[in-house]
């Protein structure tokens, strides 16, 4: 069940190295070792994004590499445990890639590796992977960008490659992000009703969350400059995934009432946001102004007063190719 799945995986606050020896304690004996054998019988097919799957963990390699992929997922697990000088609040990175990166609709990482570099429209550049991750240690965790050199950035890429082993040309994979709903006008109102009665039983009444269950909104939450921060793309996810096992069981006015709701509280600033959309066209829901674009709803921000490692150094393609 998906409660004991979280709340266990979460009490056991183990460090990286407490988790890395219990997993390297059991390598799986060669006989356990199975081929990737959809990946295998489907590469021919013309549609393999429908069918390719990541691998399991008895796929793991051995050696130096089993270890640093194990810490990678570690590290999405326990994230402000493990780092918590560059998380800011008591989000992990599987807060919204749920399962470890695993769940569809749920922004699942599986196959990431094969979509970059690409080019993102909010940085108006072509960006690596390790940027990306830095943009949801800054923006999503509300934290500090570690640096790409460090062994933590190693071990999350190398997590990210091991699940887009074999990966289809392109890396689309089912489920890919969390799907899109359709525009609809919010009701604040019902949406706190709401909150009250579905929501606040695991994230608290005033969205704070707790041990083991991330904030929602105030100064441990997702900054402004987070996707979940905008309207529509919160509304997504928690008609997908929230309440947590029982996704799908919101409509999506709910969902958008909920993501109202939940988006007028205050959170961490993103310093640096101005910047977004350098060369205009940010969606509707931004709430905060960018060229061309009035803030969407604007929360009340809480400032940072300490604002280093919080903006990723937009990569040169911005500056060469404006
Ligand atoms: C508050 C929710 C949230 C948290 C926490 C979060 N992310 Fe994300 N992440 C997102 C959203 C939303 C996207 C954008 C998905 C899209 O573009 O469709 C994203 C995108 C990504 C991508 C690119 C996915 C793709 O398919 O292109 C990677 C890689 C990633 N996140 C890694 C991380 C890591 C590593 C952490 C922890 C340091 C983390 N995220 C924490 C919400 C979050
Ligand atoms: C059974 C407890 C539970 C309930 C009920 C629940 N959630 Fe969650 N929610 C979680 C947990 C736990 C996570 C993070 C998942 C993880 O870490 O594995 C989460 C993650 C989230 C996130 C992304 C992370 C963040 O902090 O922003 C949003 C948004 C969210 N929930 C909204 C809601 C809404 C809206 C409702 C009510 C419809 C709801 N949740 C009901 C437990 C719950």
């Amino acid at each position: 069940m998906a409660t004991t799945r979280w709340s266990a995986g979460w009490r056991a606050v183990v460090g990286v190295t407490t988790v890395i020896v219990t997993a390297c304690g059991s390598p799986p004996s060669s006989s356990t070792v199975k081929t990737p054998s959809g990946t295998a019988s489907t590469a021919a097919h013309p549609d393999t994004a429908s069918v390719w799957r990541a691998p399991t963990d008895q796929e793991l390699p051995t050696g130096p590499l089993r270890v640093s992929i194990l810490r990678g997922r570690a590290l999405l697990m326990h994230t402000p445990d493990s780092l918590p000088k560059y998380a800011g609040g008591n989000l992990r990175c599987a807060s919204c890639h749920l399962n470890a990166g695993l769940t569809a609709n749920a922004i699942p990482l599986t196959a990431v590796q094969a979509r970059f570099p690409k080019y993102m429209d909010r940085t108006g550049a072509v960006i690596l992977l390790a940027d990306r991750v830095n943009y949801c240690f800054t923006r999503s965790l509300a934290g500090r960008a570690i640096p790409t050199n460090s062994r933590e950035m190693t071990d999350l890429l190398a997590y990210l490659a091991f699940i887009s082993r074999g990966a289809p040309a392109g890396g689309h994979v089912t489920g890919e992000g969390m799907g899109t709903l359709a525009r609809l006008t919010p009701d604040t109102a019902h949406g706190r009703a709401l909150f009250m009665s579905t929501c606040q039983v695991c994230h608290g009444p005033n969205g704070e969350g707790s041990t083991v269950v991330p904030a929602l909104w105030g100064p441990k939450s997702f900054s402004v400059g987070a996707s979940m921060a905008r309207l529509e793309r919160a509304a997504t996810f928690i008609q997908h995934n929230m309440p947590l096992g029982r996704g799908g069981s919101l409509t999506p006015q709910q969902a958008y009432d909920l993501s109202a709701y939940i988006n007028s509280h205050a959170r961490p600033d993103s310093p640096g946001k101005e910047h977004d959309w350098p060369a205009g066209g940010a969606p509707f829901d931004v709430p905060y102004d960018t060229k061309g674009h009035l803030a969407f709803n604007p929360p009340p921000v809480l400032p940072r007063r300490d604002t280093r490692g919080m903006i990723v150094p937009a990569p040169p393609s911005v500056l060469t190719h404006p």
